[in-house]
């Protein structure tokens, strides 16, 4: 039997989360073997929640969940709620009927586990704000280093941001957090941009529905993200989905969906304007500085929407 990739996912559990997490769980190669959770989209108390009712609807495996920081490095909170619900998950009911998340920190288990590990053996997947990442490389950067791809749902990608005209939704809600992981030296730092789930990466009205009718899990994952495909009536004119952190499980599980990744010199802007929290990459090389991380910013929408169904169990 082929070993398992191990991975530990850090995840401010709204409901695009909770398709991500669903489809890591239902992917044989891989084993989550321990989930942090970080506020952002909501409180990280709500996101445990959120965390635990996905590993509930999925009914593969329960990995541990661990609560991590509450609060951003130094920016104040500005929850997700007109995007994800009030409790991240399309406020329609969904409770843990049994799980409970573990007693002890996210940030120090995480870093527990890659200190009693092989270089590379795990990879970390982040989709929320950075902050326990970036605590994890103030505490222990030796033990950090020991990770293996650090791939993050997170930047503007090559594009417009989904927060404000520059800045994505993750960095923006802790771009201290994010410039510390930016510029923390790690090996493989993988930012799949916003713009990886848009275009013929969105999901379209017959593709949800596909997915909602294939399979009980993929009908959770739908109706948690009711509220976004509301949303999206009025930016897009149809119930389309940006699925933002399936699009980087899927580059980080299936990086054979990855059509555009390229490592560029890359900046997040602190500054108290109204940049703050865009990265610039700099495509074109003006810095004269090394690239010091990868932006994933295209996928093939099929072999994407395909890694989706698999995952989801979609018949
Ligand atoms: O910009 C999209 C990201 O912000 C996703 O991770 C979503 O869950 C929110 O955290
Ligand atoms: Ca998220």
């Amino acid at each position: 039997m082929e070993q398992k990739k191990k991975i530990i996912i850090d995840t401010d559990c709204g409901s695009d989360d909770a398709m991500a997490i669903a489809m890591a769980l239902n992917d044989p190669a891989y084993e989550i073997v321990m989930i942090s959770t970080v506020s952002g989209n909501v409180h990280v108390d709500q996101a445990t929640i959120n965390t635990l009712t996905t590993i509930e609807y999925a009914d593969t495996y329960e990995p541990p969940v661990y609560k991590g920081l509450d609060k951003m490095l130094l920016k104040e909170l500005i929850y997700a709620h007109e995007t994800h619900g009030n409790d991240g998950m399309g406020d329609i009911g969904l409770v843990p009927k049994r799980l409970k998340a573990q007693e002890g920190n996210g940030v120090l288990k995480m870093l527990e586990c890659l200190r009693n590990s092989e270089k590379g053996e795990i990879d970390i997947i982040a989709l929320g704000p950075l902050t326990n990442i970036a605590m994890a490389i103030r505490l222990d950067y030796e033990a950090m280093k020991k990770a293996g791809r650090i791939v993050i749902m997170g930047t503007a990608g090559l594009g417009a941001g989904n927060v404000t005209p520059v800045a994505e939704f993750n960095i923006w809600q802790d771009a201290e957090a994010a410039k510390i992981v930016t510029e923390s030296g790690l090996d493989t730092i993988i930012y799949v941009g916003w713009d990886a789930c848009l275009g013929e990466s969105m999901l379209n009205p017959q593709e949800i529905d596909k997915i909602r009718s294939g399979s009980a899990l993929g009908k959770f994952a739908i109706d948690c993200n009711k509220d976004l495909m509301e949303m999206n009536k009025e930016r897009f004119g149809d119930a389309y989905l940006d699925m933002a952190d399936p699009s980087a499980m899927a580059a980080a599980l299936y990086p054979e969906c990855i059509e555009k990744c390229e490592k560029y010199y890359c900046e997040v802007d602190v500054s108290d304007g109204p940049s703050y929290g865009s990265v610039l990459v700099d495509v074109n090389y003006f810095s004269g500085k090394e690239p010091n991380v990868y932006i994933c910013s295209k996928l093939y929408p099929d072999k994407y929407k395909e890694y989706i169904y698999r995952t989801l169990r979609v018949e």
